[in-house]
């Protein structure tokens, strides 16, 4: 019997044909918007499923789809899963490290160009007809070569942006993370490691690439927000519950801070009416990994834990592989 895995958004038909060799896939090609009902209701007799990011995997659904086996993330990040209810039912965990890491470190730096030199404002500006003429002090923005760059949270994502900021742009990189990289591998990168509290304080920009984490919730308020520089700017492209918007927007709007580039949202696809009140915000729509060949290698990446696990009990890059091995 082959294994029944369900697909839960629409997905590039090339990898859909793929796991259509190995599994009787039920997918939503049509990109309906299932409620989680719905989703429960389809995942029954499914040993696989193939998420997004968005689709909440909690002990709540595990009871109720005793079949599953194996979630596997189309995203690098895994806050949708609860990762230790998962390993209680013996559930497999994967996502999709490694394969986004540059494309999303690129977008870090569209996001710290754009709201340093206020490219965004400036579209605006031109569009809606009100550049008459040439003046000094017309838009001036912050200067991102040579500044001092923060980064908070450490990953392949949070190295690459290091990289481009140190090697690229002349920036001094400082960086906060859980641990501490090797010294080699701060070297390589060309940064320094620092407190959070020390690295808001020196920052000229401030970059968050962290998981989000229930200790991570709301790790820019308006105490840490106070600490940044006058003139700083402030970069998501994590999660949005990292960050307490309405102090940022309050801060925004005050001048506290120059300037912000937000790619993600705590309440997404729904965005903060406060933020959207402020001029010098950039806001994109979580589009960090959105590029042809990245998306394609992240689903790629997300039906080779399907096919790996369920075929042959090896996936690629498993969350919780000694808590399903142990049940197992
Ligand atoms: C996108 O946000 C991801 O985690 O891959
Ligand atoms: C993701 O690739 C990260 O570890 O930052």
């Amino acid at each position: 019997d082959r294994p029944r895995i369900l697909v839960s958004r629409a997905i590039f038909p090339e990898v859909l044909a793929q796991l259509a060799q190995h599994f009787d896939v039920e997918s939503n090609q049509d990109d309906a918007a299932w409620s989680r009902e719905e989703f429960v209701r389809r995942l029954q007799g499914k040993q696989g499923v193939l998420t997004t990011g968005s689709e909440r995997v909690d002990a709540e659904l595990l009871a109720a789809c005793p079949a599953l086996q194996i979630c596997a993330n189309m995203a690098v990040g895994y806050n949708n899963f609860d990762v230790p209810a998962m390993s209680a039912a013996g559930v497999l965990a994967t996502n999709a490290p490694g394969v986004l890491t540059e494309t999303t470190a690129d977008m870090g730096f569209a996001l710290l160009m754009a709201a340093a030199r206020r490219v965004t404002e400036g579209e605006h500006f031109l569009r809606a007809g009100a550049w008459k003429r040439w003046s000094y002090d017309m838009l001036l923005g912050q200067d991102v070569h040579g500044s001092t760059l923060g980064i908070v949270g450490m990953g392949r994502i949070g190295q690459g942006i290091a990289r481009r900021g140190a090697h690229g742009f002349g920036m001094k990189v400082i960086y906060h993370n859980r641990s501490r990289l090797p010294e080699a591998d701060e070297q390589a990168v060309g940064a320094r490691y620092v407190g959070l509290e020390e690295l808001l304080r020196s920052a000229d920009h401030v970059v968050l690439v962290l998981p989000y984490t229930p200790e991570a919730h709301h790790l820019i308020n308006a105490e840490r927000i106070a600490l940044m520089k006058p003139g700083a700017t402030l970069i998501n492209i994590a999660r949005g519950g990292l960050i307490d918007e309405n102090a940022l927007a309050a801060a925004l709007q005050a001048g506290r801070i120059a300037a912000a580039g937000l790619d993600v949202f705590e309440g997404e696809p729904q965005v903060n009416p406060a933020l959207l009140a402020c001029r010098n915000v950039v806001l994109t729509p979580h589009i960090g990994s959105a590029t042809g060949p990245t998306r394609m290698a992240m689903a790629q990446l997300a039906a080779d834990n399907l096919i790996g696990f369920l075929t042959q009990g090896k996936p690629v890059t498993p969350l919780n592989a000694d808590s399903v091995a142990h049940h197992g």
